[in-house]
């Protein structure tokens, strides 16, 4: 059997690494080809991450970079047809909902290459996002629906695919979680920035909605005031690094730094105090973890971290910013049983499913 697995950004790696593992021992004689889009390319925002969750080095680079949403899928469109073509898969496996999982199931569903995808059936019915349009696509494509969470089945009942395309696995991003856990835990990264376990707000942020526009100053301004009640620790994504330099914000008593790798931001995650957050897979993380999460987004496709988490939705309003330390005091210190299936073999059993 030869399998392609197509990755693109950060929390593409985090995805497919556990899958890129579990598929290789379950099928030893297989080709199990990686082709990195290069959607990510920054040293700290793609080969630290594959080097740290030992990800063996891709097959193929397709260096895509950055662009518009067209420029960028057309890129990946363009470049990865000829390696199918050449690799001549069985299957594609795509993770998540990023440009790169929409043109990779676009690609390989044209020629005629089944497409599995990991993280399937996730909707926070808000067509605005650009991942929403790439999950709903991806998943009227993809043949093998792998899915995390029981609503996700419903959310794609109600799209009009049939059930014996989908298949409740887990999630595969707390399998990396889980198996790094050892190493994340001794990396002792609030020690090493000079801020207390348990005291402080870690902070991430870098959806067009917020980061793009004219919040994102709004953001910085409330993060100032909190941080002289709190350490703020807010690692900057690229895209939010090239906003701040645009509006010449100042940013007094926060600690900026760079991207950092996934054991170290881990690490700053399962010791910080509470996350304010527009990521998805750090509401999952926080979630399985018990770590409070306030979610600074109008909606989530993640509501499970919700209901069986520790997510919360803020709204996409800065002014909430200020609601923290109060909500934090009030906050009964629980850490909720994961979701059903969050336990660090969701990857054994897509390749379960996959092998038959
Ligand atoms: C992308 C995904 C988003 C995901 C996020 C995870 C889409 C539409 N968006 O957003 O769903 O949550 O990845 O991080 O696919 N840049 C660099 N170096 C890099 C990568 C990006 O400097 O290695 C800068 C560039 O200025 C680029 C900008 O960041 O234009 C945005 O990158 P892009 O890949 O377009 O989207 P993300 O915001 O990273």
């Amino acid at each position: 059997m030869r399998i392609a697995y197509v990755v693109g950004t950060r929390p593409n790696f985090v995805k497919t690494a556990p899958v890129i593992g579990a598929m290789r021992a379950r099928l030893p004689e297989g080709r199990h080809a990686v082709v990195h889009t290069g959607q990510h390319y920054d040293r700290l925002m793609s080969e630290v991450f594959l080097e740290e969750l030992g990800v063996p080095a891709p097959d193929y680079m397709l260096e895509v970079g950055s662009g518009s949403h067209a420029e960028q899928t057309a890129r990946v469109i363009e470049r990865l047809e000829p390696v199918l073509a050449q690799e001549n898969p069985d299957l594609v496996i795509v993770p998540g909902d990023v440009n790169s999982t929409l043109a990779a199931a676009l690609t390989a569903a044209k020629m005629q290459i089944p497409v599995a995808h990991v993280e399937a059936g996730l909707r926070s019915f808000d067509r605005t996002m650009p991942e929403e349009l790439n999950r709903i696509v991806t998943d009227q494509l993809a043949e093998q629906l792998f899915i995390h969470s029981p609503e996700a089945s419903d959310n794609l009942h109600a799209e009009g695919v049939p059930a014996e395309r989908i298949h409740l696995v887990g999630n595969t991003m707390i399998d990396t979680l889980v198996a790094l856990e050892g190493r994340f835990r001794a990396a002792q990264a609030a020690q090493k920035l000079g801020v207390a376990p348990g005291d402080y707000l870690l902070v991430t942020l870098h959806r067009p909605a917020l980061v793009d526009g004219p919040l994102l100053a709004e953001t910085i301004a409330r993060l100032a005031t909190l941080a002289r009640e709190m350490p703020v620790v807010f690692p900057v994504h690229p895209r939010t690094r090239a906003m701040l330099a645009a509006i010449d914000s100042e940013h007094p008593g926060l600690l900026l730094t760079e991207p950092l790798g996934y054991l170290d931001f881990l690490s700053l995650l399962a010791d910080a105090g509470a996350v304010l957050t527009d990521s998805g897979g750090i509401q999952e993380e926080t979630t399985y973890l018990g770590i409070p999460c306030l979610t600074l987004r109008a909606n989530t496709e993640r509501p499970i971290t919700i209901t069986a988490g520790t997510n919360t939705l803020l709204g996409l309003d800065p002014a909430a910013i200020a609601q923290i330390p109060q909500a934090l005091s009030q906050r009964p210190a629980k850490r909720p049983v994961p979701p059903p299936l969050w336990d660090g073999h969701a990857a054994e059993r897509i390749a379960e499913v996959v092998a038959r």
